[in-house]
């Protein structure tokens, strides 16, 4: 059997079934469900709204509609930043490459949304991205384009992790037609590479990046 690092050098991607196992993985999930239920309870009240901050406490749709206009995103999550630092090494032996981390994402989709093609900003060289658990009949793909012109639909379990080069191989999704589904992502940039931004350019892990 061809090993992770040779089928990512050879194609720019991998999928690893169970990289985060159970039950770890239900419990990213109900966190997942709980932050994102604490968002949407803090922004509906009023003493909430005043305290509400968009780059500490998460947001709806940061993108303009292009990555899920109902999406909900939790940048620089502690918790994911946290799976971020300690899954560097198993990462780097899946791509047979050093890595330095730079950010992680957490995003509860919804009903109704989408994410157009697009490749990542240059903190996202190597992205990992994770399901975490959803309320769908069935599966939601992501898709990639990979070196060859081909498209490659990836369908995941929660813990399955799909590795790929972020700013090289063209990925979305098409329309969900489910309740919700939630998705992790952490990234890194090759040691010693042009696009060296460790922590994404922040003072430390787990706060936004500008504030
Ligand atoms: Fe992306």
């Amino acid at each position: 059997m061809i090993e992770s690092h040779q089928f990512f050098k050879e194609h720019s991607y991998v999928v690893l079934e169970n990289f985060i196992p159970h039950p770890l993985v239900d419990f990213f999930y109900e966190y997942s469900l709980l932050l994102s239920q604490r968002l949407a309870y803090k922004t509906s009240t009023k003493s909430g709204i005043e305290n509400y901050s968009d780059k500490w406490d998460g947001d709806f749709d940061d993108t303009n509609g292009q990555f899920g206009s109902n999406a909900i995103n939790f940048y620089g999550d502690p918790l994911m930043e946290t799976l971020l630092i300690k899954s560097l090494y198993d990462i780097e032996n899946h791509t047979g490459l050093e890595l330095v981390p730079t950010y992680a994402f957490l995003r509860l989709y919804q009903n109704g949304d989408s994410m157009v093609k697009h490749d990542d900003r240059d903190s996202c060289e190597i992205s990992a991205t994770a399901c975490l658990g959803y309320v769908s009949e069935k599966p939601w793909s992501i898709w990639l384009t990979d070196k060859n012109n081909n498209d490659i639909e990836v369908t995941q379990k929660p813990g399955d992790i799909l590795i790929y080069k972020g700013c090289e191989l063209p990925h979305w999704r098409n329309v969900f037609s489910g309740q919700h589904h939630s998705q992790t992502f952490i990234h890194y940039n090759p040691k010693d590479n042009i696009n060296n931004n460790y922590k994404d350019g922040r003072p430390f892990f787990a706060v936004p990046k500008k504030i």
